[in-house]
């Protein structure tokens, strides 16, 4: 397992829309692994692939309490099914977006179909902190982020801000 950098806002790659995966072989499932040692290093309770620069349909979550026992999952080619017309409301962070936190509100469950790092299909019934993770995670292979649910005028003061720090950075 590799610790992988993370991609950071404005990166254009986190705009861009990740292809399916078609197989899972080994390099698929080391993808997976170096996922969820960059998530839980960062640490984080979810990432996408193309959070470390591979835009492929794969995400990894694990909202396990701290103290608790690990609960890693690998989420290939995942797919909403049903969203329930009940919402709510989390405090939002994003490893792509370091110290910025916004209240967004989503459906409050969802039903995800997926393949698993194995390859079987699966079908999720989400609620609470795991429905909304999935919904993030989910966006983010379609190049949105959770910013693009808050108001316009904070979203462009968070895209300003990381444009110039990472200007200052490139110098
Ligand atoms: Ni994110």
């Amino acid at each position: 397992m590799t610790i992988k950098p993370l991609i950071i806002l404005p990166d254009p790659l986190l705009r861009q829309t990740s292809k399916p995966i078609e197989r899972i072989d080994v390099d698929v499932q080391r993808l997976a692994d170096d996922m969820l040692a960059t998530m839980y290093d960062a640490p984080g309770i979810g990432l996408a692939a193309v959070q470390i620069g591979v835009p492929r349909r794969m995400l990894v979550i694990d909202v396990s309490r701290e103290g608790e026992e690990k609960q890693p999952l690998v989420f290939i080619n995942p797919e909403i099914l049903t969203s329930s017309d009940e919402r709510s409301v989390y405090e939002e962070g994003c490893l792509s977006i370091p110290d910025y936190y916004a209240e967004v509100e989503r459906p409050a469950r969802v039903t995800v179909k997926h393949l698993d790092r194995e390859g079987n299909e699966q079908i999720v019934e989400a609620d609470g902190l795991l429905a909304t993770c999935l919904q993030h995670e989910i966006d983010h292979l379609n190049g949105v982020l959770f910013i693009d649910y808050i108001s316009r005028l904070k979203r462009e003061m968070v895209i300003k801000k990381f444009t110039k720090a990472a200007k200052a950075k490139a110098v």
